[in-house]
């Protein structure tokens, strides 16, 4: 028996990094998952290891920064499989590099509104149109990437900080909105996760690690590691899942104990 059994799941960004591990997760557990990224066979490739393991997937292509998109996934989620349980607001992007043109008073204005577009609007679109569907089926749970960077202040982070500042707000305010339906909206704030995200910071395209600014990162974590996505989808699954049933509006922090510490300007 898994939590997840007879339910529809659908992660967004479900190609790469944390959404892969949930997207996996999620079908380990029962879940028949709708994998939808903005790379195709990113998408098509996780579909592929779920189908391996015996999982029920189905990959598709989504752009959360365009409206029509979204509803077209929400429509085919329903029409092709029934009925829609689970979405977990995965996608995002950061695209700022750590370096001067990245700040606030330097960041070209397009680079906010894509970042900002994807992180805040995006999941505000896809919580919006999946709302009624989550309803139909009697409720359900929407699951929002936040990030530690929304939870503090950090240099270089002017978009996408408030972009994620933005989502456990919305979290909060789409709880109070959603309670009456039965449907459950939390967030998680993850510290630096070993996804491509993070790794293009200390890791060249020919595999070469800068071990000073993998330490930097890392060194920002009680743990003395970086997280595994594997271990922020243990996260997303219990939020969606009924063992969290009475947790809703809130933000869970996976941060191998950065906040603790000292925030993530080490
Ligand atoms: N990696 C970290 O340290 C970290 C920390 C805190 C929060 N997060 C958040 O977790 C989420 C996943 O991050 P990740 O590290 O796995 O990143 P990633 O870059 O490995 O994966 C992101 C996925 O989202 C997809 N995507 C990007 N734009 C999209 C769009 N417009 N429509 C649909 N899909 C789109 C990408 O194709 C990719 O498959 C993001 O929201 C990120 O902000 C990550």
């Amino acid at each position: 028996m898994g939590r997840f059994d007879g339910r529809v799941v659908i992660v967004t960004g479900a190609g790469n990094g944390i959404g892969r591990a949930c997207a996996v997760a999620f079908a380990n557990e029962g879940g028949t998952v709708v994998a939808a990224d903005l790379e195709k066979d990113s998408a098509a490739s996780v579909v592929e290891e779920i189908e391996r393991n015996g999982g029920r997937a189905r990959a598709h292509q989504l752009d959360v920064a365009d409206e029509a998109s979204i509803v077209e996934l929400i429509e085919a989620t329903e029409r092709d499989l029934g009925r829609l349980d689970v979405l977990h607001n995965n996608a995002g992007i950061h695209e700022t590099q750590l370096t001067a043109e990245a700040r606030s008073d330097q960041l070209p204005t397009e680079v906010w509104d894509r970042v900002v577009g994807v992180n805040l609007r995006g999941l505000w679109l896809a919580s919006k149109f999946a709302a009624p569907a989550l309803a139909r089926a009697g409720g359900g749970a929407i699951v929002n990437a936040a990030s530690i960077g929304g939870l503090v202040g950090y240099p270089m982070g002017g978009a996408y900080g408030p972009s994620k500042a933005g989502i456990v707000q919305l979290t909060r305010v789409m709880a109070l909105e959603l309670a009456a339906n039965g449907t459950r909206v939390n967030c998680y704030a993850p510290g630096n996760t070993e996804t491509r995200m993070v790794t293009q910071y200390f890791e060249g395209d020919d595999g070469q690690v800068d071990e000073m600014v993998k330490q930097q990162l890392v060194g920002t974590h009680l743990l003395g590691r970086l997280i595994r996505p594997e271990e922020v989808a243990s996260a997303v699954l219990f939020l969606a899942s009924d063992d969290a049933s009475a947790i809703t509006g809130t933000c869970l922090v996976v941060d191998a104990g950065t906040l603790a510490w000292r925030g993530i300007n080490a």
